[in-house]
């Protein structure tokens, strides 16, 4: 018997049962739902709307059937819908008529609107945890490659010369990114929606700042209708976790072309790479192209729930249903990916001797030669103009900058003087970056201690 089937007449189909059932994801929101049913119990008793007695053992019988859930020994039906209808049948089948009075002043309306928000609270600081966990790993490794070499690339044509330990941190920062806009969508979630009723709130005497407080909301929604039909928070997750697995995506395609022996900057623990069935010297970079490839699936949960959310009219509509599965497959593959791969950025070998030859090729210090000019007093216009033709000269004949003769340099311009090879150094190029955010190592460090406090400031101890 559904506990709406008062007004019916005929049993609800199968098929339309198998349709309309929600039990088999939303049973993650077990917990969040006792939670919730717990403090609306004891706003009823405390505003005399039930007894207090009803309330303990309303109490009591949500208590039972969390321990029994954990333990494994409840099943749920999709006759009963879903998570909330199930609960609310066990509870009166175990406790009797105060069962029957917990959903006085309650709709599933604002009970799932409730207990989906509690759900994407908790799954906050988890992935933030695991964000500050890879920043840590960032900061780690950023440390022992300060000095280290590498082509800086635009275009993906080699550049200028940064470090290695530069790179690493760009990323640090956008995962800090990560970090506060998972905090900017805590704060802004944390209104409680319970007591909105189906949508127009209750003639009874509830007091919503008493659930809200007791749930650990700042404040109820202010608007029931708004209350029961909002899933922004929902979304604004999904959008921050699509904007971090897209950082994720590019780390990984430079992972994978660092893994290949056109790069070989750097080579994956065993443990973090994988085979071939056919082919016996392969090894994959397969973590980064999951991780790369998932990032798609997670686009997709955003744009699914955006979809179903566009033409919805106010307030509550079945299709907000629909809300669920995106929101848990994007934090699972969230959850999943970051773990795996900060810990194959932890093991990962650097090959600091071949990203230092791969800076030698590809004149990353042409912009360098052009300031030592310009530095002498040629305008910088006309110094890029003859340090093009230098290069122009060099690739013709298979050289680089620092194989030519000072007699050469000295026939494009007599400005050119010894010094010119300390200046066109590629570790000078890189040592000389000092600008506030460049590669030399006195703001590598300070972007390091500066990653470290934002990790220190951020963890929750
Ligand atoms: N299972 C529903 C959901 O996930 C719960 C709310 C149902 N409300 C309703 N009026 N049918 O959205």
């Amino acid at each position: 018997m559904k506990l709406w089937g008062g007004r019916f007449q005929k049993e609800t189909d199968d098929l339309v049962n198998e349709l309309n059932a929600s039990i088999g994801f939303d049973q993650r929101l077990y917990k969040e739902d006792i939670t919730g049913s717990l403090a609306h119990a004891a706003m009823l008793a405390d505003c005399g709307i039930i007894s207090q007695e009803d309330a303990a053992a309303i109490a009591e019988g949500l208590r039972g059937i969390l321990a029994d859930v954990e333990a494994g020994t409840v099943a749920f039906t999709a006759d009963q819908e879903d998570i909330h209808m199930n609960i609310e049948t066990l509870l009166t089948a175990r406790i009797g008529d105060a069962g029957k009075r917990l959903h006085t002043a309650r709709s599933r309306n604002d009970q799932v609107a409730l207990d989906f928000r509690m759900y994407v609270r908790e799954q906050i600081p988890v992935i933030t945890e695991q964000l500050l966990a890879l920043e840590s790993v960032l900061c780690k490794r950023a440390k022992e490659y300060q000095t280290a070499v590498m082509p800086g690339y635009t275009h993906l044509q080699r550049a200028q010369p940064i470090s290695f330990a530069q790179h690493l941190m760009a990323y640090a920062g956008m995962f800090a990114r990560d970090v506060t806009r998972l905090e900017d969508c805590a704060a802004r979630l944390n209104e409680c929606p319970l007591g909105s009723g189906a949508l127009a709130g209750t003639t009874y005497p509830i007091d919503r700042w008493a659930t809200a407080a007791a749930l650990g909301f700042d404040r109820p929604v202010s608007n029931s209708l708004d209350g029961v039909s909002d899933r922004d928070y929902a979304l604004e997750l999904m959008s921050a976790l699509s904007i971090l697995m897209m950082h994720l995506s590019r780390f990984s395609e430079e992972i994978i072309l660092w893994c290949s022996w056109e790069f070989k900057f750097i080579e994956l623990d065993d443990a973090y790479a994988t085979g071939s069935s056919i082919m016996p010297q392969k090894k994959n970079p397969d973590v980064a192209e999951l991780v790369r490839g998932k990032t798609g699936r997670v686009y997709g949960d955003l744009m699914s729930l955006l979809t179903v959310m566009k033409g919805l009219p106010l307030a509550y509509n079945k299709d907000m249903q629909e809300d669920k599965e995106p929101v848990f497959d994007a934090v699972d593959t969230v959850e999943m990916c970051l773990p795996v791969f900060t810990a194959m950025l932890d093991t990962m070998t650097v090959r600091t001797d071949n990203m230092r030859s791969a800076a030698g090729r590809g004149f990353i210090n042409a912009t360098d030669c052009a300031d030592y000019l310009t530095k002498k007093g040629m305008p910088f216009r006309d110094a890029y103009t003859v340090t093009g033709n230098l290069v122009a000269a060099c690739t013709a004949q298979g050289r680089t900058l620092e194989e030519l003769t000072l007699p050469e340099f000295q026939e494009v311009s007599p400005l050119f003087e010894a010094d010119v090879y300390e200046a066109i150094r590629l570790e000078n190029c890189m040592a000389l970056r000092a600008s506030y955010g460049g590669p030399a190592v006195s703001e590598t460090s300070r972007q390091i201690a500066d990653a470290e406090a934002f990790v220190k400031a951020h963890t929750k101890s």
